[in-house]
């Protein structure tokens, strides 16, 4: 598709989202901004639902190209993958799956989001030992590091793909490949990059990937997935479960636990349709202006923004090397939320965290967007440390 389509990132893919008539969006690892079509989208998920009340079978075959629209960003066999409501979910399922009287150590980092820390801390109560290795200064996290963790007692090196705090990216190659040579599985927390750098899951190997639709995949809250390969996972069995994890939702039985023996598995209650909808809207239009023009198109932006950022005396928590970063820069900042409220002042809209003014370009946007944004900065420097 990345050949074929007509829309290319920036001025062309812009048209369709309709923030870019007021605003100067640069808020994508928190939120990928509306396009036309994830509205149309919505808005025939409501008609059809004013029109002709439950339709069921209809939202079923939608969850199936929800699975398959996932399934083609990660380059997966689309019953390697699961239709999860957050990423949370889809890790939850996963530590349940674990019986860590065995193996029990967890290898875990220092950048990754709360939940994933708080998701196998939970897992203490069923002999889980957590252990988390901390990034380097400079926000890397080297394999050495992870190796010094990674041993014979390790039962899962669970991972962030991009930190969602400083944009760190992390080797993942080389992560799982040191998980494996000690017989550990790797969990890949992909929220943060997938949709803007390109994730092929069966040329990485990782055993599992968790994540959502609504940065930069487009799409809204409510929806996301879970990747199991089905090489490495076939014998983990969740105990977190519902009616759409069993290997027939019709049987309705409930004298027995017979879940799907594919990524299904890891599924739980009725799907949430509506995000669904927007998810498969999403992720069509992303794919159409092609997710590796995306990953190039940021890259050659955030180039530009470091340079400047620095020049102008400020610098960045995000590792400069491109093989490094995701497509989020964090901007070190005296006061980052006062930032952020500056900036909005001027119609540009960031985000804050851990101290650090976040900016995350994805397709919709130009140079004229970091433009106006680095004419914000100069105007306030004072802000930056
Ligand atoms: C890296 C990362 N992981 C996980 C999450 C949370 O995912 P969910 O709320 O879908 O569980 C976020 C949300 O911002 C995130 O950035």
């Amino acid at each position: 598709m990345d050949d074929s389509s007509n829309l290319t990132p920036g001025e062309s893919a812009r048209q369709r989202f309709p923030i870019f008539q007021n605003r100067v969006y640069l808020n994508s690892c928190s939120q990928g901004a509306l396009s036309d079509s994830v509205r149309a989208a919505y808005e025939s998920y409501l008609s059809g639902l004013e029109s002709e009340g439950s339709q069921w079978d209809y939202w079923v075959s939608c969850t199936e190209q929800a699975r398959r629209s996932f399934a083609a960003v990660l380059h997966a066999d689309p019953d390697s993958v699961a239709v999860t409501t957050s990423a949370s979910a889809g890790a939850t399922a996963v530590a349940s799956a674990f019986d860590f009287a065995g193996r029990g150590k967890v290898v875990t980092t220092s950048l990754e989001f709360p939940t994933i820390g708080q998701i196998w801390h939970a897992q203490e109560r069923r002999g889980a030992k957590i252990v988390h290795v901390p990034a380097a200064a400079d926000n890397t996290l080297s394999v050495d590091s992870l190796a010094a963790a990674v041993d014979e007692q390790t039962a899962i090196v669970s991972i962030t793909h991009v930190c969602y705090q400083n944009g760190s990216r992390l080797d993942i190659d080389a992560i799982t490949k040191l998980a494996h040579d000690n017989g550990a599985l790797v969990l890949l927390d992909s929220y943060q990059a997938a949709g803007a750098v390109p994730i092929d899951v069966e040329g990485s190997a990782v055993d599992f990937v968790v994540g959502g639709a609504l940065k930069y995949l487009l799409g809204s809250p409510g929806v996301g997935y879970l990747y199991a390969n089905p090489h490495t996972t076939g014998h983990l069995v969740p105990t977190t479960t519902g009616w759409f994890a069993d290997e027939d939702v019709h049987a309705m039985a409930i004298d027995r636990y017979r879940p799907s023996r594919d990524a299904r598995r890891f599924e739980s209650g009725t799907p949430p349709i509506p995000p669904i909808f927007a998810a498969v809207a999403g992720i069509e239009l992303l794919l159409e202006i092609g997710i590796e023009r995306t990953a190039e198109h940021v890259r050659q932006l955030n180039d530009w923004l470091i340079d400047e950022v620095v020049a102008m005396g400020g610098s960045v928590a995000t590792p400069t090397d491109p093989a490094r970063r995701g497509p989020m820069i964090a901007v070190r900042a005296l006061d980052a939320d006062q930032l952020v409220g500056r900036l909005a002042e001027r119609g540009i809209v960031t985000s804050a965290r851990a101290g650090n003014l976040r900016i995350s370009p994805h397709c919709y946007n130009t140079a004229e967007d970091i433009e106006q944004l680095l004419v914000a900065l100069r105007a306030h420097r004072a802000l930056l440390n």
